[in-house]
């Protein structure tokens, strides 16, 4: 895992060659974020959001049924609107991770959406890969943790899975200011059960066909066994 400088340009900095590459390579890269303005700010939020009750119960696809929701996910989450500084910080980042992976790997990527997250004590999300609705078009999910002090022991993990299989390459400590990101629909992944409250942003980056992607045509992941 690299650690990437504090940005002079208020952004905070990343290491885009490095994050490219390995997605090109395995699939997925982790990261950490020195910004400590943006992360507090966006930090701060979550937690009042939440406190205010202004997170919801996540869906599962078409599941409408809470019986079935809650087997698979226990998160409430909220959209990211721009409606604060914090918020038009993350999605200025978003943007120029955006223009920057596709500077690199023509990925097509247009649009991006994101939402608050938090998984309260016992909370988990059960494997599974990230589309929208039946529809193709997300790309890239990125995952930044929100959690101070967070330790491994408190479980909460993200785990990460070699495309089509039961193989764990990766467990992400959803420490502040960690960044996870994968592709959304070749790498399969689940939380862990959280020991107490934890804060994060997911998010995805869409594209309008992957199968016009060159960088992913010619590529082929490390397969499961
Ligand atoms: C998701 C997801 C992972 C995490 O929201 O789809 O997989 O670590 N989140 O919060
Ligand atoms: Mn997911």
């Amino acid at each position: 895992m690299s650690l990437i400088a504090p940005a002079l340009t208020g952004l905070p900095a990343f290491d885009a060659d490095t994050l490219c590459d390995e997605i090109v390579a395995q699939g997925w890269s982790v990261c950490r974020l020195a910004d400590p303005v943006m992360l507090a700010a966006l930090c701060d939020e979550a937690v009042a959001l939440w406190q205010e009750d202004e997170l919801s119960p996540a869906g599962v696809g078409r599941a409408k049924d809470h019986d079935v929701v809650r087997r698979i996910r226990r998160d409430k989450t909220r959209w990211l609107d721009g409606s604060s500084p914090a918020q038009t910080a993350y999605l200025a980042f978003a943007e120029a991770l955006r223009r920057e992976i596709n500077y690199r790997l023509m990925l097509g990527l247009f649009a991006f959406e994101a939402h608050y997250a938090v998984y309260e004590s016992g909370g988990f999300y059960k494997r599974h890969i990230d589309s929208f609705h039946g529809a193709r078009n997300r790309m890239l999910s990125s995952v930044l943790y929100l959690n101070r002090d967070w330790d491994r022991s408190e479980g909460g993990l993200l785990r990460l899975y070699a495309p089509d299989s039961d193989r764990l390459v990766q467990e992400v400590v959803p420490e502040f200011g960690t960044l996870a990101v994968f592709l959304s629909e070749d790498i399969p992944h689940e939380v862990t059960p959280a020991g107490r409250e934890r804060f994060s942003i997911a998010g995805w980056h869409r594209c309008n066909d992957r199968s016009q992607v060159p960088a992913l045509q010619a590529r082929t992941l490390p397969a499961g066994g």
